[in-house]
């Protein structure tokens, strides 16, 4: 894969936000309205059960091809993917993500079945692999690090899969990797928390939280990647499969 990497000057960039992409609408109760919503609008193409009719795709295989997030569906919803006849619907927002947790939740239980690994021997990869100097988990790790909660019911196996072997195929902008050069000389790398106008919070690759005054920042970039390293040729497929695993028992 073809990976573009991406210099920019901070300053273009505003404010480190803290909005999640995550779908803030997950109640069961919001998967019942995206049912009925999904029955009245989409089922036409998509199927009563959203496994696919002649006119569009099965949506319940754990994988999309034109997304890969909560924010992926959302985008594909609202916007359509133009060229084909699947059209942008021009819903409210509270409406659209209760239709992509449905439709999440339609691979939610796909998912079970996908993940063949040892849940066990995937925590004690977990532990082992350090995931907790970037992640938050269960009270532990980096406590301002992206938390793992509810990956298992955030994520699919596939999705789960590319965020250990591509981490940067997908990544927000909150999470580009930064990177500073201070006027001592030492180089600090990681991922940008906040940013304030004379300061720089820094979650840097070795889990420590680093807070630089800017006056004393020789240089600084911003690089469109993820800080996370990729697993591929790390770990083996089979430990791939147990982490997979175990992070879909986070629920
Ligand atoms: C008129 C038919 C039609 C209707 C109605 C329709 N879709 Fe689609 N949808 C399609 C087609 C066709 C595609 C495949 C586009 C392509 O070729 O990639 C698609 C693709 C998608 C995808 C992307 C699948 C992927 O693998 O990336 C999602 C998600 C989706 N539709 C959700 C919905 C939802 C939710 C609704 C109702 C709000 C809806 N669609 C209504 C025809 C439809
Ligand atoms: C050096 C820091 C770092 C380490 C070590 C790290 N991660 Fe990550 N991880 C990140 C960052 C930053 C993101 C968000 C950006 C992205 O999607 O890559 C992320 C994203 C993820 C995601 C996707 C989360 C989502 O909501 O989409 C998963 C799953 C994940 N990491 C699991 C792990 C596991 C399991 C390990 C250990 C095997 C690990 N990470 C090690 C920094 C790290």
């Amino acid at each position: 894969m073809v990976r573009v990497l991406f210099l920019v000057p901070l300053g273009l960039y505003a404010q480190h936000s803290d909005t999640s992409l995550v779908n803030p609408f997950q109640s069961p109760d919001d998967r019942a309205r995206g049912a009925v919503f999904f029955r009245s609008q989409c089922a036409s193409c998509h199927g009563a059960d959203g496994k696919g009719s002649g006119q569009g795709p099965n949506l319940t295989l754990g994988t999309f091809r034109h997304a890969n997030s909560d924010e992926g569906l959302f985008k594909v919803i609202t916007k359509g993917v133009p060229g084909t006849t699947m059209p942008g619907f021009s819903m409210n927002g509270r409406e659209i993500w209760q239709i992509a947790g449905f439709i999440r939740g339609l691979n939610l239980s796909r998912m079970a079945e996908q993940a063949k690994g040892n849940a066990a021997a995937g925590e004690a990869l977990f532990q082992s692999q350090n995931c907790l100097a970037c992640h938050w988990l269960k009270g532990a790790g980096a406590s301002r690090g992206l938390s793992l909660a509810s990956i298992g019911s955030r994520l699919s196996v596939g999705e789960m899969r590319t965020a250990l072997l591509e981490p940067s195929a997908d990544v927000a902008p909150e999470y580009w990797h930064w990177q500073g050069k201070l006027k001592t000389g030492e180089t600090i790398k990681g991922q940008r928390l906040n940013e304030d106008t004379f300061s720089i919070q820094v979650l840097d690759s070795t889990g420590r939280l680093r807070g630089i005054d800017k006056s004393d920042l020789a240089e600084q970039s911003l690089e469109r990647k993820s800080s996370m390293p990729s697993f591929q040729g790390r770990l083996t497929e089979a430990q791939i499969g147990d982490l997979v695993s175990y992070l879909t028992t986070l629920k």
